[in-house]
């Protein structure tokens, strides 16, 4: 009688570990999925459509106006949903290559700090630009060399 209790309890308490390990197993899975499939790192269909802008983006634009292109209200402004931006293509492009020294006013938020030019080819500024005008779910639509083609690039 005593060894069957026993038993009995080695059983459940077996059974016990083996479900929680399960359990615990299944945790890791759900979130290593979460991780590469989650809403928050689902591809941006941007980054296949203007995969050169979206590598300067990347390299040069993101510290200030942040992978979300949300930048930081009262410093640095957003390229997303940016009023600013959306009004004058051409002067987006005119400012990525010879920076912005007056105050902006960009939804409704002025911002004092100066850009620095940051790209030395109307390719690149035409492809960064183009990029940002439909990241993040953005409606821009585009810019061609073409439309820039009044852009003087000044001496650096
Ligand atoms: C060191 C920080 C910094 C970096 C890097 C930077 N910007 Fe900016 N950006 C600013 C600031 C500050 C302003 C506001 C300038 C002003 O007030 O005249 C601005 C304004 C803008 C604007 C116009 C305002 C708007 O929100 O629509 C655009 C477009 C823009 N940046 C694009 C870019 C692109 C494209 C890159 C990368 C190639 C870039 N910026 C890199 C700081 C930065």
């Amino acid at each position: 009688m005593k060894t069957k209790n026993i038993s009995l309890i080695l059983f459940i308490a077996i059974g016990f570990i083996t479900l929680n390990s399960f359990g615990r197993i299944s945790n890791i899975l759900n979130s290593g999925s979460e991780m590469t499939i989650g809403p928050q790192q689902a591809a941006d269909p941007a980054d296949a459509k203007y995969p050169a802008g979206a590598k300067i983006y990347k390299e040069k634009c993101i510290i200030c106006h942040m992978a979300n292109g949300e930048g930081i209200t009262g410093a640095f402004p957003p390229l997303k949903n940016s009023d600013y931006l959306f009004k004058d293509k051409v002067r987006a492009v005119a400012q990525t290559l010879n920076g912005s020294q007056k105050p902006i006013v960009v939804n409704g938020v002025t911002y004092t700090a100066p850009m620095t030019p940051q790209v030395n080819t109307k390719e690149e500024a035409v492809a960064v630009i183009n990029y940002v005008l439909n990241a993040w779910g953005n409606k821009g639509g585009s810019v061609t060399m073409d439309d820039v083609k009044n852009v003087v690039i000044n001496p650096r």
